[in-house]
Order: structure tokens, then C-alpha cells, then sequence
């Protein structure tokens, strides 16, 4: 069976055609995965303006569809499946893409199914490297959302730890910005750390001891903070500023982004590889528009060689926003006999 896939959560306009292939160690493959994305337009304004996303999604929605169809020489009758992206995400943005798969699917006789954008996330894992070793440990790190789930059965996510304040990808976002580096700032802040000295700042690691008064459930010791750093940084940027004749030279932003990369991501890996320890896992995975990091990706890879414990990751073009994902997530609902109403809405806050 072909799936479409249709994602627009956020400033990336896809739509995706995946196939099943029958093997069950590897259950998926990309006919297609078509992604417009807008950075040009919110860059202006040094990040995501929501209605102007919306009014996006609406211009190039349709186009993007074709191609994608197009591409994986599939017509509407060759399909089995619409799946979309329901939440979490702009509301503007997840109504143009609701709105699209709903018609569509009334007007092509298709079953509809409705994707949480972070199983998307945790999908894109199995449809780069096919099913994971389980119990596994996935981290989902993105511009939203820095959060830890144990997957035991395909498909099923048990929320682990999350960020108590801002997502990793958004603490990147703000250090661009305030360093006048651009949007979006994970891959400038990516690219300028590998020239700088990531000892040459002193900035605080994570240290959360306290429970977390909105989820009592989860024990709060694997949360993640990245406020506290942020903050740091700008501290740093204002103390220098005031102090110095001359501005940061580049050499001291490329220094500035090493050792801010280096806090970020020595959390994420340590949290990680803590919680695959704690529950057992055989397997760790990393998704989300932040694993496309590329600290972060060797880091991993070296720790996971060094522990003997497989990791795994997605690709850089399925990494950040993309239909696949959601088309893949989709069949996985599929199978599972979960179909969306034809009233279905988009859900801005949905759980997973
Ligand atoms: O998953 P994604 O495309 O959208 C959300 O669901 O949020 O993630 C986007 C985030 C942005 O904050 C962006 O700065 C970050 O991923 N990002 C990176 C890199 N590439 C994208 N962060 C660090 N290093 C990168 N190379
Ligand atoms: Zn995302």
C-alpha cells in the first residue's frame, strides 16, 4: 500500500508518498518527500511569524502535493491512505494541512489517518534504519520539544522527560539571535562551533533536583532545562559588550557557540545514554530538526561505540520537518485499525 503524507505544523510545506515493502525488519520506503520551505520569509523577522506561515502553507500546499505525487509516479487511485499531521504546532499552519487531507480524502474515497507531529519524529528512526532493537530510549529534540520516550512496542511512546522551559532547538534559535547570527539558528550556531574554543566560555551544564510541579508522575531527575543557559550566553554577550572598546570579533562568537554547543549537547547525550541505562534499553535513537546537529551525531555515535549500545538516527533530510515521517507514523496507524473522523480538527497542544 502507498500512503500520502502531508505535514505543515510549522514553516515546511510536504507532502510524501511512502510504500510498504512487505519486510517486516524494515517495513517502509520513500517514493517521494517534497518539502517547500519558508526560512526565507521568516528569517526577516528573526523567526516563525505565524500568520504569514499560515498564508504560506495555503500558496504552495497544493503545488507541493503534486509533486509529490508526481515524483513518485502515483495517482490518487494508486493510493490507500491520507495521513496528516494533527498537532502539536501552529494552529493556522496545521489547519491549512488538516483542511487539504480532509477534502482530499472525501473527494479521492481515502481513508484519513491523523499523525502526532513527534511520533512523525520517532518514525523517521525506523524508515532510515528499519524497526530498532526494543525496549529503545528515543530523544526527540526539536525547535518545540526536548523530550525522552521509551518505546517497548512498535509504535507505543511512554513520555519519559522533557524540558521544563525552553526545547533545545529554540535555545539555539535564541543564541543566534541574540548574537545577530540569523534564523533558524541551529545550523549558523552548528557551523560557526566548529572553528571556536569550547572551553573558552564558562556556562552552566543542566542540574534539576526538584520534581516538576506539572508532571508529577514523571520522577523530573532525566528533565532538561536550557533557559538557565540561555540566559548564561547572554550575560556573557552583555558583560563583554559593556567591557569592550571593539565588538565580538568572530573569533569570540565562533568561541561563544563552541562552548554553548558543547553544554547543549553533553546534556542531551548524558541524559540519554542515563535513561537507556535506567530502563534497560537495547537501543537509543535520536530525531527531531536538532539531531541534524552535527556534534550531536558524533557524539552519540562515539558514546554508543564506547557503551556498546546501538544508535541510531535519521538522515539530515529526514531529521528536520518532513512528510515521510508523518506518512510512515501513518501507516503505523493504519495497521494498528486507528482511522480519523471526517470532522477531524488540528489540536495545537495534542499529547501524545
Ligand atoms: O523538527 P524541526 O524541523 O521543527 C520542529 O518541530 O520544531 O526542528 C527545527 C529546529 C530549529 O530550532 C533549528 O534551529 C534546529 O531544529 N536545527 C538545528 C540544526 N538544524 C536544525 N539545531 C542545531 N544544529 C543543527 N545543525
Ligand atoms: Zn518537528
Amino acid at each position: 500500500m502507498r500512503i500520502l503524507g502531508i505535514e505543515t505544523s510549522c514553516d515546511e510545506t510536504s507532502a510524501a508518498v511512502v510504500e510498504e515493502t512487505g519486510d517486516a525488519g524494515r517495513p517502509w520506503a520513500i517514493r517521494s518527500n517534497i518539502v517547500a520551505s519558508q526560512a526565507q520569509i521568516h528569517r526577516e523577522w528573526g523567526g516563525v511569524v505565524p500568520e504569514l506561515a499560515s498564508r504560506q502553507h495555503i500558496r504552495d500546499i497544493c503545488g507541493v502535493v503534486d509533486r509529490a505525487l508526481d515524483e513518485a509516479q502515483t495517482r490518487w487511485n494508486d493510493l490507500g491512505a491520507i495521513a496528516v499531521t494533527q498537532g502539536p504546532g501552529l494552529v493556522g499552519s496545521l489547519l491549512v494541512g488538516v483542511s487539504f487531507a480532509k477534502a482530499a480524502a472525501a473527494a479521492a474515497g481515502l481513508p484519513l489517518v491523523a499523525v502526532h507531529h513527534l511520533a512523525g519524529h520517532i518514525e523517521s528512526l525506523v524508515l532510515q534504519n528499519g524497526e530498532l532493537p526494543l525496549p529503545a530510549i528515543v530523544l526527540v529534540v526539536s525547535g518545540g520539544h526536548t523530550s525522552l520516550y521509551r518505546v517497548d512496542r512498535p509504535g507505543h511512546y511512554e513520555l519519559v522527560s522533557r524540558t521544563r522551559d525552553d526545547a533545545a532547538g529554540e535555545a539555539y534559535d535564541k543564541v543566534a539571535k541574540l548574537l545577530g547570527l540569523g534564523y533558524p539558528g541551529g545550523p549558523i550556531v552548528d557551523r560557526l562551533a566548529k572553528s571556536g574554543d569550547e572551553r573558552a566560555v564558562r556556562l552552566p551544564g543542566t542540574r534539576l533536583t526538584h520534581a516538576d510541579r506539572n508532571a508529577p508522575h514523571l520522577k523530573g531527575d532525566l528533565d532538561f532545562s536550557f533557559s538557565g543557559l540561555k540566559t548564561a550566553v547572554l550575560r556573557h554577550v552583555r558583560d563583554r559588550e559593556r567591557s569592550g572598546a571593539r565588538p565580538m570579533s568572530d573569533r569570540e562568537v565562533a568561541d561563544v557557540c563552541a562552548s554553548f554547543q558543547r553544554t547543549v549537547v553533553t546534556t542531551l547525550v548524558d541524559r540519554t545514554f542515563d535513561a537507556a541505562r535506567r530502563f534497560g534499553a537495547k537501543s537509543i535513537g535520536v530525531a527531531g530538526g536538532v539531531s541534524a546537529n552535527s556534534r550531536l551525531r558524533s557524539d552519540l555515535t562515539y558514546h554508543g561505540e564506547q557503551r556498546e549500545m546501538p544508535t541510531f538516527l535519521p538522515s539530515l533530510a529526514l531529521s528536520t520537518d518532513n512528510a515521510a515521517m508523518i506518512a510512515a507514523a501513518g501507516l503505523r496507524k493504519l495497521r494498528a485499525g486507528v482511522f480519523a473522523p471526517s470532522d477531524l480538527n488540528a489540536d495545537a497542544a495534542l499529547a501524545l
